[in-house]
């Protein structure tokens, strides 16, 4: 950007110290930690971590429906809380730790969650189900005694265009009793 002296005077602009180093249009090796594993990858600074997780990682459990934050279908947790991985850029995350959906089963145990869904039959096409899962499994991870009005309000962000919402409450519920026990 050219600074106010040098557009008055045509002077060479002196260097801004406070900037940050720019980066990119090419590719940067980067390093996450993605379901308990540390990955190295090559991004460009562009790249969300939905297409991260997707394209290098290989990790498609993931989905991207909107593509721009409105839909939740692309969600994972971020240190344990539930994100749009769309809305966030793959060299922006750090040292946070990246849990997506196949993270969260114990070897061949499922998570509660992912048990009640098939369970509860709390699918149909299955786009929206992997965020459906992180979402809910994040409630019932934080909070054991839930209500069906606490369901929704976790998936409230989530569009079903299948409308499976009252399965997806069902199978919560049952999972955060499953968890209790
Ligand atoms: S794909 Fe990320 S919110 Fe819709
Ligand atoms: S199961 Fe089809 S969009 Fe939700």
């Amino acid at each position: 950007m050219i600074n106010a002296v040098s557009a008055l005077t045509g002077r060479a602009e002196a260097p801004d110290s406070a900037a940050p180093p720019s980066v990119g249009p090419d590719p940067l090796a980067i390093a996450m930690t993605v379901n308990g594993a540390a990955r190295s990858l090559q991004v460009e600074p562009r790249m969300t971590l939905a297409e991260a997780l997707r394209g290098p990682l290989g990790l498609t459990g993931t989905k991207i429906a909107c593509n721009r934050g409105a839909c939740s279908a692309c969600t994972v947790w971020l240190d344990g809380v539930p994100i749009c991985s769309c809305t966030v850029l793959a060299v922006e995350i750090g040292t946070r730790r990246v849990t997506t959906i196949e993270g969260l089963a114990r070897g061949d145990a499922l998570h509660p969650v992912q048990a009640a869904f098939i369970a509860h039959d709390a699918l149909q096409c299955g786009f929206c189900t992997p965020g459906m899962v992180m979402s809910c499994a994040a409630l019932v991870e934080r909070q054991p005694d839930l209500t069906a009005d606490d369901v929704r309000a976790a998936i409230s962000g989530h569009y079903c265009r299948c409308g499976t919402y009252p399965h997806v409450v069902a199978a919560t519920l049952a999972a955060a009793r499953t968890r209790k026990e």
